[in-house]
């Protein structure tokens, strides 16, 4: 296993998740941790990350530098070449200029065991306004760049090396090979960690943990909590009772098909509760966006807090908690915190013990054991789904007709984006009620109808996104489908904003 030292980058979480691509399970871990539990972790590497801070500021955040005479190799990334460079007793100084950001060529100056098999200029991303002016002794420039005299630094010997730019990142051009070199020739580190083995592992520790107790799960449809049913099913059988809560505002044709896979296929014993009239009561007469969700998440909790009484003994309640939200929310960097919450939040006063057991993935490691776990392809491929549902997809009060109108609509959108083989490029595509009606013409008569918009993303976390570029042919048939089988539909228009400035709701 190999540490990554979080100094707050946002593309720390990247490292961690571009090492276990080499089968080598690696954790982000707060910059503060102590060199004796770092000795006690037993890394076979560590690695320091980027971050906003600058070396020689008085708050900057530091490292012990006995975490370079461990005698394991050290890497430092942006921020992390920066602190190496300082504590082994090399100058860093504030660049002259506007420091460099965006792709950048470097061209490489010696051969290091780091760099070893990257062409000589390659594209790399920098992104940095401080630079690295003097060596630490026992070091040699390994590269640089037009602006930057030292962009990567090497002690082949001790194995201590430091890079400037974010070889993590994708636009790095060969920043693969160069953390391949680090994991698998440097570090040495064993490529044992598979999705196999971590079924193993989670099954044993659940298992010993839950003993004969008896273990809750709110289940919602999505991917998440589905993986954790499944999971903890063929780890403790029927020790395990989920909690379905329909609400009333999912997709066309989704409770039945949470309660076919996870409860028939996959033997869940899963307590459905209907609720759609108590949600639609709430709702009534309610059309503000905030207000809405409030209401969906208050009563949710209630909902399951009901159930959940009902039942005798259970002692653990199970999350789908993922690496993410872990990283996000309980690191001492700064930040980005997650605006949304799971609608499933926890009610307070609710004495249970937590079972995890995806708080060390990432969502598309969740995927993949998903699929190790036998699941349904297209179950384990969902796309994400708010937990406030489709009511945050009609602009305003939310009434049975036009729930009606954006089901049988997205059903009709889902359809084509599939038959078009579209459904894992697009990351996100529904349709929403506008709450515009538009004139029309439909045969002779004037029409006064509603408005439709469809929206599709393509996103890595939904924090940024882009609209989709979707084939007019696609675009057109869809509309042509909405308009003649949804009744009280006759105008289809795609929306065609990126996030920043829309959101990817239209709520
Ligand atoms: P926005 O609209 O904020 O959406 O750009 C980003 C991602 O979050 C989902 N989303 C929600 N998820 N509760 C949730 O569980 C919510 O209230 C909520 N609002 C938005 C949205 O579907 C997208 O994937």
């Amino acid at each position: 296993k190999i540490i990554v030292l979080d100094y707050g980058s946002q593309y720390n979480q990247l490292i961690t998740r571009r090492i276990r691509e080499f089968g080598v399970f690696s954790e982000l871990k707060s910059h503060k941790m102590t060199l004796d539990e770092i000795k006690a972790y037993d890394p076979k590497a560590i690695i320091i990350s980027g971050g906003p801070n600058s070396v020689y500021e008085d708050n900057a955040f530091d490292i012990d530098p006995g975490v370079f005479e461990l005698g394991i190799p050290v890497l430092g990334i942006c921020y992390g070449m920066q602190l190496m460079t300082q504590k082994l007793g090399g100058k860093v100084e504030a660049n002259p200029g506007n420091g460099e950001f965006g792709p950048t060529k470097i061209s490489l100056d010696a051969n290091s065991r780091l760099l070893a098999g990257t062409p000589s200029e390659q594209t790399v991303l920098m992104s940095h306004s401080d630079n690295v002016t003097a060596l630490p002794e026992g070091f040699s420039v390994a590269a640089h760049t037009d602006k930057t005299p030292i962009a990567a630094i090497a002690n082949d010997e001790k194995g201590l090396y430091g890079v400037q730019f974010h070889a993590e990142t994708t636009l790095s051009e060969y920043g693969h090979t160069i953390i391949e070199n680090f994991v698998k020739n440097i570090a040495k580190a064993a490529g044992d960690w598979s999705m196999a083995g971590f079924v193993d592992q989670q099954i044993k520790e659940i298992r010993e943990k839950v003993g004969d107790k008896k273990v809750l799960l709110g289940l919602s449809g999505g991917v998440d909590s589905s993986v954790v049913g499944v999971l903890l099913q063929r780890a403790i059988g029927d020790q395990l009772t989920s909690i379905f809560v329909d609400h009333g505002l999912l997709r066309k044709g989704e409770a039945e098909q949470v309660m076919n896979d996870l409860g028939g296929k996959f033997g869940l014993n899963i307590i459905k509760v209907d609720c759609k009239d108590r949600f639609m009561d709430k709702l009534s007469g309610i059309a503000d966006p905030e207000k809405k969700r409030k209401i969906i998440g208050n009563e949710f909790i209630e909902v399951f807090d009901d159930e959940a009484s009902k039942l005798d003994g259970v002692d653990f309640l199970a999350q789908g908690t993922l690496y993410t939200d872990v990283i996000e929310s309980g690191t001492d960097t700064a930040q980005t915190i997650k605006s949304h919450h799971n609608v499933g939040g926890l009610p307070e006063d609710m004495q249970f013990e937590l079972i995890e057991p995806l708080n060390k993935l990432f969502k598309d490691e969740v995927r993949e054991l998903g699929e190790v776990l036998g699941m349904p392809h297209d179950l384990v491929w969902r796309q994400p789904f708010p937990g406030p549902g489709l009511a945050i997809r009609i602009m305003g009060e939310i009434t049975e007709p036009r729930l009606e109108k954006v089901r049988d609509s997205d059903l009709i959108l889902r359809e084509e984006i599939a038959k078009a083989g579209l459904n894992e490029k697009i990351w996100q595509y529904f349709t929403v009620d506008t709450g515009v009606s538009s004139v029309g013409v439909t045969g002779d008569f004037r029409s006064y109808d509603t408005v439709i918009a469809i929206r599709a993303i393509t996103s890595i976390d939904g924090m940024t996104a882009d609209f989709a570029e979707i084939d007019w042919q696609v675009l057109s048939e869809v509309s042509r489908r909405i308009t003649n089988e949804v009744k009280g539909v006759n105008r289809v228009v795609y929306d065609i904003t990126a996030k920043p400035p829309a959101t990817v709701e239209w709520e």
